[in-house]
């Protein structure tokens, strides 16, 4: 099994070397040496990245797809199966799949003949599938898909199944007339109008058609009226027992208005079913934003050509120059070598997305890529990154330089390997084989937050809320080489100052605080809240937001279960079982979990500031015991 391994790592190691020495073409090149037939192609591959760089799902497709995507008749990729080293399948079912698909990313995939992407919660529109001659399967039911079907899809010469049931598409079905089409599935939809007198369509059965706002023809028993109104009127699904065309005609007034005003009430229900969805799907988006900067690890393996869209900034002409703070690194690179380099994407938030970018000079750095910030202006940027550039504390991640343009802003910072954030830390992994994170690590790792905070509030004092983004996905621990001693940075603080409104604030973690929830003012007692929540999450060992578990009653607020928990005098019950054996330190776990129930007081005022945090944290024993031997 090591031996296996050793084997893939070392496949992988050979293809990044080369990889670097001629970008665009050794991966090619490495795969097809061996052999007279191509592998591969490497349109295709490219066409993949762009799908799985633009959706997340909870199956790690980042760190499956990598390397070659068909390797003649098989392929390593999950979901993916090739035929002569073409990509003929791609079936990612039921694996969350969430976020829009890139435009047309299918057209270089000319030979596939199975798509299936249903029972994810995908939205935006159906794929582009014209060039797609020798599709056959078609399946995405159950998705969020919304808008109409595509005209083309009726000009796919092979297609033998369609299914497109519960998603959220409107308009008409078009005529689809293919012979060879023998499954056909679009009820649960907001489809309207005639389902089109095709052979092929009136053939399948009710259920392929039922459940839409309105549509008619002969397979639903629906009668259309003969001439199509301009708009749909409700009238039209007036139900009727006989099948024919003709509409119900020569009935008294008084039915037909019944008749209106039930099908009005029924045509309603649709779009309440839609704004209520709307509404759930908006808070479901920031869980899903909020998973994928969780996830923000270096842990994939292959490394892309470059910052997607990045390369129209260079301007061939004149060399950009970038300005640093660290004065020993004057100049290092400037915009055009970052451009060239390497990079890899390490998570995507609504703030922006992050990558790490590996420079020809060998320097890796984070850069991260600001979204909706067009209306920022040169100078309060450039204000704010010399602040937070200028600042020096062990527990911060050191801001190395910035590039502003109207497009585009980044932040450029150091790269600190191996680190992983305490998200990871705390929560992945749980279950055979995970090394537990034991109390004294905990503790340390508290005790460095609390300075790197502490630190920031006290340099920035006019700042609103200097971090305003503290959360566990945005601390990161790093051990030392064989060593139990960690390393501890923040990052992602100060940024709210660049953004435009306090709506754009919604997705920094303190709009969990109840101060931005009811429109208070804020200040820096809302980081001191956050603070509080990641103390929580290192006693209780539990995700803020999740169902507690063992309690019917879910509560929204990590702090609000724990309030429980504790006036009821169950206090053990909260700990973390991987702490739990641990009971001479019972006692200061639970001074911890005071502290930590002060800093999430629901009114600001009484919570208490970092500097005094910090203090009663270094005052609890089990941390000076640890700090002495670490001495020794
Ligand atoms: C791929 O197919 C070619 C041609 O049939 C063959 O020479 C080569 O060894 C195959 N490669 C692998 C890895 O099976
Ligand atoms: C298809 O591949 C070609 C050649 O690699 C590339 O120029 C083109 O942009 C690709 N098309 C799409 C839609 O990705
Ligand atoms: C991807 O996952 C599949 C199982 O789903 C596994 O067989 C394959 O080896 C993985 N490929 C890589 C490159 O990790
Ligand atoms: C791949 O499979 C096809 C059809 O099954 C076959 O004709 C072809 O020779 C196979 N190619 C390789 C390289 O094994
Ligand atoms: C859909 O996917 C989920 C997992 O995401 C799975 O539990 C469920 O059984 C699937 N449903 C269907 C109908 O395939
Ligand atoms: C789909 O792609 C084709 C080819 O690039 C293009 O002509 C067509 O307009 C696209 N259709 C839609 C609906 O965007
Ligand atoms: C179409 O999909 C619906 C919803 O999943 C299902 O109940 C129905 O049986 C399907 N009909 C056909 C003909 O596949």
């Amino acid at each position: 099994m090591n031996l296996r391994k050793t084997k893939s790592a070392l496949i992988v190691i050979v293809m990044l070397i080369l990889y670097r020495e001629n970008p665009l073409t050794s991966a090619v090149n490495f795969v097809t040496s061996s052999s007279e037939v191509d592998e591969y192609y490497p349109e295709e591959r490219d066409a993949l990245l762009k799908l799985r760089d633009s959706v997340s799902s909870n199956s790690n497709l980042h760190g499956n797809w990598s390397g070659p995507p068909c390797i003649n008749n098989s392929s390593r990729w999950a979901g993916i199966a090739c035929s002569n080293g073409h990509v003929v399948h791609i079936a990612l079912q039921g694996i969350q799949l969430a976020g829009s698909l890139p435009p047309a990313f299918l057209h270089n995939i000319t030979l596939l003949s199975k798509l299936t992407l249903s029972n994810n919660t995908l939205s935006g529109p159906l794929p582009n599938l014209s060039n797609l001659v020798y599709l056959e399967d078609v399946l995405l039911s159950y998705n969020y898909f919304w808008g109409s079907i595509p005209l083309e899809y009726t000009e796919l010469p092979n297609l033998r199944v369609l299914e497109l049931q519960d998603n959220f598409l409107d308009g008409k079905i078009p005529p689809f007339g293919q012979p060879t089409l023998r499954g056909f599935n679009v009820s649960y939809n907001h489809l309207v109008g005639p389902i089109p007198q095709t052979g092929v369509l009136q053939k399948f059965p009710i259920s392929s058609y039922s459940h839409n706002s309105n549509l008619c023809g002969i397979p639903l028993e629906t009668p259309c009226p003969l001439v199509p109104p301009p708009s749909p009127s409700p009238a039209i699904i007036a139900p009727s027992p006989s099948s024919n065309i003709i509409p119900p005609k020569n009935k008294n007034n008084l039915q037909v208005w019944s008749v209106a005003l039930i099908a009005t009430a029924a045509a309603l229900v649709p779009f309440i079913v839609i704004f209520v969805f709307l509404c759930y799907y908006g808070k479901m988006q920031t869980k899903e934003a909020a998973k994928g900067e969780q996830a923000g690890d270096g842990s994939s393996g292959w490394v892309e050509k470059k910052m997607p869209h990045l390369e129209r900034l260079g301007d061939p002409e004149k060399r950009v120059e970038l300005d640093f703070f660290d004065k020993e690194m004057p100049a290092a690179f400037d915009l055009d070598d970052l451009l060239r380099a390497s990079a890899q994407v390490l998570g995507k938030g609504k703030l922006g997305s992050t990558y790490k970018v590996a420079l020809e000079s060998g320097l890796v750095v984070i850069v991260k890529r600001l979204k909706n910030m067009n209306e920022l202006s040169k100078k309060e940027f450039t204000q704010q990154m010399q602040l937070l550039g200028n600042m020096r504390h062990e527990n911060l991640v050191q801001i190395l330089s910035f590039y502003f343009s109207k497009e585009e802003k980044l932040v450029i910072s150091k790269f600190v390997s191996g680190g992983r954030t305490l998200f990871q830390l705390l929560h992945e992994d749980r279950g055979v084989g995970r090394v537990a994170l034991d109390w004294a690590t905990r503790l340390s790792i508290i005790k460095d937050i609390a300075q790197g905070l502490t630190f920031l509030h006290q340099s920035l004092p006019s700042q609103k809320v200097p971090h305003a983004n503290l959360n566990s996905s945005n601390v990161l621990v790093i051990q030392r080489r064989n060593s139990q001693i960690y390393d501890l940075k923040l990052t992602d603080f100060g940024f709210l100052p660049l953004l435009p409104s306090r709506k754009s604030s919604e997705d920094l973690a303190i709009s969990k605080s109840p101060e931005f929830a009811q429109g208070k003012k804020l200040s820096q007692k809302a980081d001191v809240y956050c603070f509080g929540i990641i103390l929580l999450e290192v006693v209780t060992g539990r995700i803020p937001g999740e169902v507690s578990p063992g309690n019917d009653e879910t509560f929204d607020d990590l702090s609000d279960w724990v309030r429980m928990v504790v006036n009821n005098d169950w206090s053990t019950d909260i700990l973390d079982v991987e702490i739990l054996a641990a009971k001479d330190d019972h006692d200061d776990m639970l001074k911890l979990t005071q502290i930590a129930l002060d800093c999430t007081d629901m009114t600001p005022e009484k919570r208490p500031k970092m500097v005094q945090v910090l203090k009663r944290i270094q005052e609890i024993n089990s941390l000076k015991i640890q700090e002495m031997t670490y001495r020794e």
